[in-house]
C-alpha cells in the first residue's frame, strides 16, 4: 500500500489497495492512515453497493441518515445526488456529517456514481490543523467553552425533497468545542458553519462573531486540501478529523455519489 500526503496537514491518497479485496493488516493500515491524515481517498475501485456497506462494517456500525433517500435496495446507503435542474447542491457549507447527533459520526465513505464533465470537486479541512495552530489565549478560551448543534437547517433547506422533512428534525447536542479524538486522543476544534448554532450560555448573536472567525480559520488553505473526483473513486473521511464541503460549481449537470457513514461515540 502506497500512502501519499495530498497536502501538509490534510488527506492522503492511497494507492495499491482493492477495497473489495481488503485483508485485515490492509484494512488497519487504511484505518491508521485516516487518522493520521483525517481524509483518504482511493481511485480505480470498482465497489459495489455491497462491498461499500461491508467496508463501512469494518469501521463500526452504520449510521442511517434520515434526510438522505436511500439507494433502492440498500438502506444503509444514502444518495447524495444533485439533478441537472438543481440550483442547491447538498453539503455546500463546511459541515462534519451528523455533528448534530448525541454521538456524531465516527467516518464516512463516499464513492463516485455520476460525475459533472468538471467541477464538483470536495474540498476537506483538517480541524486539528486548526487546533494545534490556535494562539495560546485563543485556545485557553475555546477549551473553556461547549456548543450547540442542531440539524434544523435541513428543514428550512430547499434541498431535499421529503414532506415529513421537519418530522426528521431532533433535539440539538451539546459537544465541547475542544473535543479529544476518541481513537488517538488527538484534539480538535469542532464546530462547523451548517449546524452549529451557538456556544452553550451564550446567545446566537454574541456567539456569531467568534464562530464565523472560527469558521475561517478552519477553512484557511494551509488546512486543506481538495479532490478532484473521477469515475471509480473513492474517499474516506474521519468527521472529528476533518470538515468538508461539496463545491457547487457544476450547474446544468447532475452527480450522484453514495455515502455511508459510521455511528461514531459522544465526545468529550
Ligand atoms: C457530503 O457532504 O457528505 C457529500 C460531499 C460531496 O458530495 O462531495
Amino acid at each position: 500500500m502506497l500512502i501519499e500526503p495530498a497536502t501538509g496537514h490534510c488527506g492522503a491518497e492511497i494507492r495499491e489497495v482493492d477495497l473489495n479485496a481488503l485483508t485485515d493488516s490492509s484494512f488497519t493500515s487504511l484505518q491508521d492512515a485516516l487518522f493520521t491524515h483525517g481524509v483518504i481517498f482511493l481511485r480505480d475501485q470498482s465497489l459495489s453497493p455491497e462491498a461499500h456497506v461491508a467496508l463501512a462494517q469494518r469501521f463500526g456500525e452504520i449510521d442511517i441518515n434520515r434526510f438522505f433517500t436511500a439507494v433502492k435496495g440498500h438502506p444503509e446507503i444514502a444518495e447524495v445526488r444533485t439533478k441537472a435542474s438543481q440550483k442547491n447542491v447538498i453539503g455546500a457549507g463546511w459541515h462534519s456529517d451528523h455533528s448534530y447527533d448525541t454521538a456524531p459520526a465516527m467516518c464516512s465513505i463516499l464513492a463516485a456514481r455520476e460525475l459533472p464533465t468538471h467541477g464538483g470537486d470536495t474540498l476537506f479541512a483538517s480541524a486539528g490543523a486548526a487546533y494545534d495552530n490556535l494562539s495560546d489565549g485563543l485556545r485557553a478560551t475555546l477549551e473553556g467553552l461547549k456548543a450547540w448543534h442542531s440539524d434544523g437547517s435541513f428543514a428550512s433547506s430547499k434541498i431535499f425533497d421529503q414532506a415529513d422533512m421537519e418530522q426528521a428534525v431532533t433535539k440539538p447536542s451539546l459537544h465541547p468545542v475542544v473535543v479529544k479524538h476518541p481513537q488517538t486522543g488527538r484534539k480538535v476544534i469542532f464546530v462547523n458553519g451548517d449546524f452549529t448554532t451557538h456556544f452553550d450560555g451564550w446567545t446566537a448573536a454574541e456567539s456569531a462573531p467568534l464562530l464565523a472567525y472560527l469558521y475561517r480559520y478552519i477553512s484557511q488553505p494551509a488546512f486543506m486540501c481538495r479532490f478532484r473526483w473521477s469515475q471509480g473513486a473513492v474517499a474516506i473521511w474521519d468527521n472529528r478529523l476533518v470538515q468538508h464541503l461539496a463545491v457547487a460549481d457544476y450547474q446544468g449537470q447532475a452527480r450522484l455519489m453514495h455515502r455511508v457513514t459510521v455511528k461514531g461515540q459522544p465526545l468529550g
